[in-house]
């Protein structure tokens, strides 16, 4: 709030005409359709600013700086709020539906039974037929998880040398005879069917018990009660809105409907092991908050306005749905009653939806937590966020962070055993493997097609070269030295393909033998690469003040220039196009067709592990399902962004996703270092 109410007269005044300046904090992506909705008309004269920030985690930091004064959130959000250090956070509107505007929470958690089921308490669940929303849900399957795992009788969930979510679905299958839990189980796509095949009883009340995937008849809030119903199951976990659709009961303002289901064959299960009817008061478990507005404290002195505001832009968005409407002020097709409730702080808020519980769910002590060590301050920062954030979305292990003071200690750290992960770039995945007797278990994979780079060889368009032979006494122009795209990829290639002596430690000299019409390889001349003097006069014959590779071939300078896919993008599709030197024809190749048309797959920034009692899977299960989560939601969290005006902080900018590493891909990295090592060079 800029209008400052505390100073006297000039408060009165400024309060009194309503002409009140609120700052709504929005992702940078999002900072035009919120300057769009203060072009709306509405009654309130109360003013909003659009401060924009990288995403909703930095909004937060915002609030609590005074940087801004309020942003729409999630109840993960909240709970990510609470854990800010001298946070005085409130939470001040909720966002309700048309359908239940008078209803204190989103949803309701409820177990539905056959009304003869023979039971009495909830340990008698244990070797029922149970139906669910999906996996990781909330009502479904999160918090049915929350409140099984209290009770004794239910298999310990805390075995470290399997991940954490295959505890569960260890304990779950276990627990129950058979159930429909379909969805995506783990984000590793191997790791998933390895799983569903393992613990099929898991997808055998589904209608497709192979694929146990959406779509399918007896997943979802609905398909749970037609999986008790009508598939066999003993017990449904779903939520009391669908409860009172699939039976055609009414509902807040939606009337009763004819159904063929018939709600007095059912019951409600509750705590104590009592049954009470369907359609009555329901016993819930436990509740997800709507979502809704979070501020500072301050903002309390001077509510009322923005309160109308708001519900007034609500009203005004209601029905053309605008960008803003959801981008901006978070609301939605189905959620925009805007609703005043009393000021609360956001751990309340949780709590009294038994909220809290499900969001810090564990898997008993001694909880599993993977170790990730980084380099900087701002990249400790940075991975204590993505801990706050992974864990406020239900994703385990927890990850904690550990600070060294450079790569080198880090790996060291990490075969040493004082943390469980850390990250290298390029080749760097062989060299510390080496050292440090290290794995790489996920990597980064970059832009819209989220693969690796690759190292390519750019040639123009009509030219006749199909092959490396093809371009022997050439001219060659190459991203810098050190870099795998523009000395170590073909280097390697012409070693390997016989084409350049390794007798010698000159090798790299070899590649001005081969392109004898000279080269460019910026920075090949530097005294610390080249130590012994070795005459490399040829290798920078054709660098100019620019020595991009691209200039170099516009000015026609070179007759092929290694860069990397990376790079592509700024050269144009219709003068240039890839020699395909992984082929063993050879031939060409569009830009875009890099993945198959290449010189070699380069090493991303990759993430190592050492061989301890934590499994790649669970050391890879929080990054994986971090970069999921977010993959079209960096609104949320931009992982991948500057980070405090830093670049490439744990991730590169330029990263798109993670990716479980390939034991193939890690074998071919190994070789092309080994070989470029005996060069004498990486
Ligand atoms: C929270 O848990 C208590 C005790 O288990 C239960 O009685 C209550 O209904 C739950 N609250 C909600 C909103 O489900
Ligand atoms: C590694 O360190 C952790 C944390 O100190 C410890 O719990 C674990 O037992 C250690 N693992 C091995 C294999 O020593």
């Amino acid at each position: 709030m800029t209008t400052k109410c505390f100073v006297l007269l000039i408060a009165l005044a400024g309060c009194v005409y309503g002409k009140s300046n609120y700052k709504l904090c929005v992702p940078a992506p999002y900072l035009k359709d919120c300057q769009q909705m203060l072009d709306v008309e509405t009654k309130s004269k109360a003013i909003i600013e659009c401060v924009p920030a990288r995403d909703r985690v930095e909004c937060l930091s915002y609030i609590q700086q005074r940087q801004a004064d309020f942003v729409p959130v999630d109840p993960e959000d909240m709970y990510v709020a609470s854990k800010l250090p001298n946070q005085d956070f409130v939470v001040f509107q909720e966002f309700r539906t048309e359908d239940e505007p008078d209803a204190e929470f989103r949803y309701q958690a409820v177990i539905v039974v056959h009304k003869d089921l023979p039971i009495n308490s909830l340990d008698q669940l244990k070797g029922l037929k149970s139906c669910h929303t999906g996996v990781n849900r909330n009502v479904g399957y999160k918090i049915p998880l929350t409140m099984l795992m209290k009770r004794s009788i239910f298999p310990k969930m805390n075995d470290h040398s399997i991940s954490p979510k295959e505890n569960e679905l260890r304990a779950l299958s276990t627990f129950f005879k058979q159930s429909c839990i379909v969805g995506t189980w783990s984000p590793d796509v191997k790791t998933t069917s390895a799983w569903k095949s393992q613990y099929n009883q898991l997808c055998a009340l589904c209608q497709h018990p192979d694929k146990c995937d959406y779509p399918d008849d007896y997943s979802g809030y609905e398909g749970a009660l037609r999986c008790l119903a009508h598939n066999g199951g003993e017990v449904a976990f779903t939520k009391v809105f669908y409860v009172h659709k699939f039976f055609g009961l009414p509902l807040g303002t939606i009337p009763a409907k004819p159904s063929p289901e018939n709600p007095t064959d059912f019951r409600y299960l509750c705590v104590d092991g009592t049954k009470v009817p369907v359609g009555g008061k329901p016993c819930t478990w436990a509740a997800r908050p709507w979502q809704g507005l979070i501020g500072h404290n301050d903002i309390l002195a001077q509510l009322s306005p923005l309160r109308e505001k708001v519900k007034q832009l609500a009203d005004a968005g209601a029905t053309s749905k605008p960008d803003w409407f959801t981008k901006v002020l978070g609301l939605s097709e189905k959620m925009h009653h805007v609703t005043d409730n009393i000021p609360i702080k956001p751990t309340a808020y949780l709590s009294k939806a038994n909220y809290t519980d499900v969001i810090e769910r564990g898997h008993g002590a001694p909880e599993l937590v993977v170790r990730m060590c980084v380099t900087s301050n701002v990249a400790l920062a940075k991975c204590r966020s993505m801990s706050t954030f992974a864990f406020s979305r239900d994703i385990r292990p927890i990850l904690d962070c550990v600070q060294q003071s450079s790569e080198e200690e880090c790996l060291k750290s990490v075969q040493d055993n004082g943390s469980d992960l850390t990250s290298v770039d390029d080749l760097g995945v062989a060299s510390a493997s080496k050292k440090y007797g290290l794995h790489p278990v996920f990597h980064e994979v970059y832009g819209e097609k989220k693969t690796p780079n690759y190292a390519v060889a750019v040639v123009k368009k009509g030219t006749a070269y199909n092959n490396i032979e093809d371009l022997r006494g050439k001219r060659s122009c190459h991203n810098s030295y050190g870099s795998f795209s523009g000395l170590h990829a073909p280097l390697f290639y012409l070693i390997n393909k016989g084409k350049i002596s390794t007798n010698s430690n000159e090798c790299v000299k070899g590649i001005g033998d081969f392109f004898s019409r000279g080269s460019c390889i910026p920075g090949v001349d530097k005294p610390e690469y080249n130590p012994k003097g070795t005459d490399v006069s040829s290798l920078k014959k054709l660098c100019t003040t620019d020595n991009t590779p691209l200039k170099c071939l516009q000015d026609e300078r070179a007759d092929v220039a290694f860069v990397s896919s990376a790079d592509l993008h700024n050269y144009d599709e219709s003068q240039y196009e890839l020699l395909c030197l992984n082929r063993e024809t050879g031939g060409r190749d569009a830009l875009s067709k890099y993945t198959t048309c290449n010189i070699a797959m380069a090493p991303s920034r990759t993430f190592l592990a050492a061989k301890t009692s934590i499994s790649d899977v669970s050391i890879a299960h929080t990054p994986l399902s971090l970069a999921q989560l977010l993959d079209t939601r960096i609104d949320l969290f931009n992982i991948y962004g500057e980070y405090l005006k830093n670049n490439n902080i744990i991730f590169n900018n330029a990263a798109t996703g993670l990716q479980t590493t390939e034991k193939l891909d890690f074998e071919k990295f190994k070789t092309i270092h080994d070989v470029i090592s005996n060069c004498g060079i990486a």
